[in-house]
Parts: C-alpha cells; sequence; structure tokens
C-alpha cells in the first residue's frame, strides 16, 4: 500500500456514518431548542491567536499546535481549539453590536499533536457552544444543563459532572503565592516542565499529566478556598441553581483544565471507566477571554465535548445504531433487457423517497439475491419477463423469505407503506 492515513487521524466510512448523522441532527436539534445559532470559522487561524488566547504555557499551545508558516511566512496554525475563533469571529463581525447574549455553537474537526491512543487523536472532532455577553451563573448553568440534556437524548445515563470554580485573576494570584510556597520545598522533585510553570505559570502544575507531580500537588492547599467573594458567589449560585434543576455534580476542586482563559466555573462531564481519556466533554466561564483577544470586556461561557469519545461511549451502550438505517430496497433484474424497466423502477422510487439500488454487474439473479441479503436490503423486487407482461412484480420480503406479485403502477406507494 502505497499511502495510509496520518497517525492519529480516521477515515470515517460509509458504514460507521450514521452514527455521525444521528449525533449531528442532536446537535442541530437540542441547539436550536437552547438559542444557539450555528457558526463556522475556518479550520486554520493566526497562531498569535491561540497563543494569547488560550495560552502560552499550556500543553496546548506549547506541545500539540499543528503550525506553520504559509506562504506570505505568516504563522498559521490549524485549529486546536475552537472558542478561540468563536471570540475572533465575534469581534471582526461587530456581532456584540446585536442583542445580548450571543450564543453559537460548532461542530468539526480540532487538530491536536498528541501521543495517538483510543479516544486521543490528532485529528479529532469536537461540537460545542460559546455564550457571550452575559456573566450571569444562569448562563452557566444552561450551558451544563445543555450538554446534560445532549448526553441523555443519546442514552448516555452515567456520565459524572465534575465542577470547580477556578476564579478570576484577583484570586488567582494570591492562591499562585500559596501554592509556590508549598511547592518551593519539594521542587527538586517535579518535572522539568513544572519547574518552569513554577516561575511562569505556576497553576499549571495542578494540570500537569506526570504520575509523579499528580502525586506531589495532592496534598496542595485548594484554589476555591481562596476565592474572592465575587467569585466565591458566583460559584454558590452556580451549585444552587444545578440542585433546583436537579443536575447531579460532584466538586473537585483539583480541577483546572488545560486552557488557561478559564474563570469562575470550571467543569468536565467524565466517564470513569475510560480511564485517562474520560473526560467527554468539559467547558467553563473565561470572563477575560474577549479582552484578551482585544475586545471590550465581555464575559462569556461555553464548553465542548468530543464526538469521537462520545461515540467510543454510545458503542459501549445497547444503543442500536444499525436500526437507524433506513431500510433499503433492491431491484433485481431477470432477464435480457431489463435495464431500462429497472432505471424506470429506480427512478419512481427515488422520486418518492425511497431509498434503493440495483445490479450494475449484469449478475445472475441469485447473484444479485445473494449479494442484496449480505448487503441489508430489506425487499428484492424482482423484474423479469413474465412480470412484465403481467404488469406486476415480484416482491420479496428478505428477512422472512415470502414472496408475493404486486401491481406494477401499485408498486410505490405499497413499497412506501412497508417500509417508512
Ligand atoms: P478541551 O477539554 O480541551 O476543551 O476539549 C474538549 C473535549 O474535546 C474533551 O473533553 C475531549 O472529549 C475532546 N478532546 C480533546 N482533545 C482530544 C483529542 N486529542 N482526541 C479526541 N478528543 C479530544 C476545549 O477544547 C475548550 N475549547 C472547551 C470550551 C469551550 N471551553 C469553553 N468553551
Amino acid at each position: 500500500m502505497l499511502f495510509k492515513a496520518p497517525r492519529g487521524t480516521h477515515d470515517v466510512l460509509p458504514s460507521e456514518v450514521e452514527r455521525w448523522h444521528y449525533i449531528e441532527e442532536v446537535i442541530r436539534k437540542i441547539c436550536q431548542e437552547y438559542g444557539y445559532g450555528e457558526i463556522r470559522t475556518p479550520l486554520f487561524e493566526q497562531t498569535e491567536l491561540f497563543a494569547r488566547g488560550v495560552g502560552e504555557s499550556t500543553d496546548i499551545v506549547g506541545k500539540e499546535m499543528y503550525s506553520f508558516k504559509d506562504r506570505g511566512q505568516r504563522s498559521m496554525t490549524l485549529r486546536p481549539e475552537c472558542t478561540a475563533s468563536v471570540v475572533r469571529a465575534f469581534l471582526e463581525h461587530k456581532l456584540f453590536n446585536d442583542a445580548q447574549p450571543s450564543k453559537f455553537y460548532y461542530q468539526g474537526p480540532m487538530f491536536r499533536y498528541d501521543r495517538p491512543q483510543a479516544g486521543r487523536y490528532r485529528q479529532f472532532h469536537q461540537f460545542g457552544v460559546e455564550a457571550f455577553g452575559s456573566g450571569s451563573p444562569a448562563l452557566d448553568v444552561e450551558v451544563l444543563a445543555l450538554c446534560d440534556d445532549f448526553f441523555t437524548r443519546l442514552g448516555l445515563h452515567d456520565l459524572r459532572l465534575e465542577i470547580n470554580s477556578v476564579g478570576c485573576p484577583l484570586c488567582r494570584s494570591a492562591y499562585s503565592k500559596i501554592l509556590m510556597e508549598y511547592c518551593r520545598d519539594r521542587l527538586s522533585e517535579f518535572c522539568t516542565d513544572c519547574r518552569v510553570r513554577y516561575e511562569h505559570n505556576p497553576l499549571r502544575i495542578l494540570d500537569c499529566k506526570s504520575e509523579k507531580c499528580a502525586g506531589l500537588v495532592e496534598a496542595a492547599p485548594f484554589l476555591a478556598k481562596s476565592l474572592c467573594d465575587e467569585c466565591s458567589e458566583h460559584f454558590d449560585r452556580v451549585l444552587e441553581l444545578l440542585n433546583c434543576l436537579d443536575l447531579k455534580f460532584h466538586l473537585n476542586y483539583k480541577l483546572v483544565r488545560g486552557l488557561d482563559y478559564y474563570t469562575k466555573t470550571a467543569f468536565e462531564f467524565m466517564l470513569p471507566e475510560f480511564g485517562s481519556q474520560g473526560s467527554l466533554g468539559g467547558g467553563g466561564r473565561y470572563d477575560n477571554l474577549v479582552e484578551t483577544c482585544g475586545g471590550a470586556p465581555t464575559p462569556g461561557v461555553g464548553m465542548a465535548i468530543g464526538i469521537e469519545r462520545v461515540i467510543l461511549a454510545i458503542e459501549k451502550t445497547d444503543f442500536d445504531f444499525a436500526a437507524l438505517r433506513p431500510k433499503k430496497i433492491y431491484v433485481a433484474l431477470a432477464g435480457k433487457d431489463m435495464i431500462k424497466e429497472g432505471l424506470l423502477l429506480l427512478q419512481d422510487l427515488r422520486e418518492n423517497g425511497v431509498s434503493s439500488d440495483m445490479d450494475f454487474l449484469g449478475r445472475s439473479l441469485k447473484g444479485q439475491m445473494r449479494f442484496a441479503d449480505r448487503s441489508g436490503f430489506s425487499f428484492v423486487l424482482i423484474l423479469g419477463e413474465q412480470e412484465l407482461k403481467e404488469g406486476v412484480v415480484t416482491v420479496r420480503e428478505m428477512k422472512s423469505g415470502q414472496q408475493e406479485e404486486i401491481l406494477r403502477r401499485e408498486i410505490v406507494p405499497q413499497i412506501k407503506a412497508r417500509i417508512l
């Protein structure tokens, strides 16, 4: 074989695509119901947007971006996430002049140069929402309710919502000092990356993937305990509203998320049986991101869910994707010169919304029946010389093997009644 898909990327084949269509439909429907409008942004942006937005000291920007110089020597990056892109579009098109809050959703590929494994890819797909222009804790809760609703509609009931508050720059600078003090005596035991993080962005130490560092920060003081009054009130209100909607959550004071823009609420939806790739989705509030990207101070909150991980999770349930497949009709040609009749029948069926196909390889009737059986057709319509003479079609239901003759002029409504 000459070529293979690049490591960490996947083809979605026709036999798998219905699960994608199904999830995409749920996304469109739910976002319409919650009042989020679709936004489609480019797959690449100026590198600087992500460096600024996501944060220089994050793993995403430091280690995982697909960056390249274009022919004009400008540094571009395949989007590793979409929040920064939506903020850029919000500012570029002055959408802040519209009635607020502005609520967007997106779905599409993201790119991160990470070590591929089950549930972690270099090109993966996210469904996300972003809402700008309101600092109300009720909007945080709407985003969480939307996630919960999305997972429920897909039959994923065992997810664990973990939630924390990462405060604002004010609480964080107070907490950074406490954390640095805690780490100082143990600094030589931390990994090289964390020693750099200690100097530039100590909070990122809490997000270190190495087991050793995770163990070292296990007993570190929690950020949520150093919140200022405003952040603390916001967090309490979010939890109160979650309780009001009966949305179950678990406080996780260690949750900091891998992106720098978060303020106040931060959350993840976890499927513990997936281990280190157990985060199906995550998000939070980012009240300073719009300003960081050059706009006026504008609060924001959002989330993104990994579609591949959702599919893996659904596959572990008894959800029957095959049942989503539309029933298909196969037109079998029994005898010479049936091609015209076959094409006309196909035209008739398709014009009436019936998925149908026929033989294009000149197979024998037996061969056509075998093919129809193997390919999952529900009914075969047999066109032969005898049938043509009598103005009928022989209809065979593949599952039961039962056959009957139906008048050619009645075939379309009769078939529709059986399959739609
Ligand atoms: P994130 O936690 O980096 O957040 O990614 C969100 C989700 O994308 C993860 O929970 C996971 O399901 C999926 N994901 C991330 N990386 C990979 C990968 N390499 N392979 C497969 N799936 C992956 C964000 O991206 C933020 N932009 C979310 C957000 C929106 N926050 C506020 N608004």
